[in-house]
């Protein structure tokens, strides 16, 4: 049943990154009052620029093997835009604060790299998600069409929340590009931005206890009068 009766407001403040799922899949009219809401996001000159590449039921676990496989077996990762840079001061904190309230939640001790390599091979099987969106544009697009997709990006997910439906943007499942493009076979000049899992939250699974925190207004808006 569709349950969209949660305000904008509700929606922002629930959302958080989902990271395990039960098995059971949306319905496809859920899924596409879903796709057809998040249509409606901004984006320069209208141009709707993301692509996305949709993997449910077989297709999902194809995926989830096959990646988990190339994690486990140290495949080169060879990403079609460029990864994170390496972070400093509030925002290295930050980074810090935020692997340290996943592992937090999943009880994983700072040096036992071992646990912290599982807990990392769950991006992977797209921690047990039902599906797995793929968030692509064309490779030569620049930041200033990458936004678009941003938006494009979290309006699906907050129309995920107030459906009930639990979400994580995942860039770890862009790594390793070439497996989806060759599923789905995608043109080459297309890249694959980051993966959004996503299906009925576990609440069983110790790392849906992670919580995060927000930076200070003081630390982020700028304001003159
Ligand atoms: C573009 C993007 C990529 C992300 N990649 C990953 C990822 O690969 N694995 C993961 O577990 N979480 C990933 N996250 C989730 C962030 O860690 C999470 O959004 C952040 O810690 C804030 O927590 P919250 O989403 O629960 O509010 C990603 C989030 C975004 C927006």
């Amino acid at each position: 049943m569709i349950n969209n009766a949660m305000t904008l407001e509700e929606a922002i403040q629930q959302r958080r990154s989902v990271r395990g799922y039960k098995p059971d899949p949306i319905d496809q009219e859920t899924l596409d009052s879903i796709f057809t809401s998040a249509q409606l996001s901004p984006s320069n000159c209208n141009v709707q620029p993301w692509q996305v590449l949709l993997a449910t039921g077989e297709a999902c676990q194809i995926l989830k093997d096959k990646m988990h496989h190339a994690f486990m077996h140290g495949q080169n990762m060879n990403p079609d835009f460029s990864g994170l840079p390496k972070f400093e001061g509030n925002m290295r904190t930050r980074q810090v604060e935020c692997a340290q309230a996943l592992y937090g939640a999943m009880g994983i001790a700072r040096d036992d790299k071992i646990a912290r390599m599982k807990a990392t091979a769950r991006n992977y099987q797209f921690f047990d998600a039902p599906h797995v969106a793929f968030i692509t544009m064309k490779k030569d697009f620049s930041p200033a069409i990458a936004v678009d997709v941003g938006m494009y990006a979290q309006t699906l997910m907050l129309l995920m929340t107030s459906h009930g439906i639990g979400s994580c943007a995942q860039a770890s499942t862009a790594y390793y590009p070439d497996i989806v493009r060759e599923f789905f076979e995608l043109d080459n000049d297309m890249g694959i931005l980051f993966g959004i899992s996503f299906g009925y939250e576990d609440k069983t699974v110790d790392a849906n206890q992670t919580r995060t925190t927000r930076a200070p207004l003081s630390q982020i808006i700028h304001h003159k009068k």
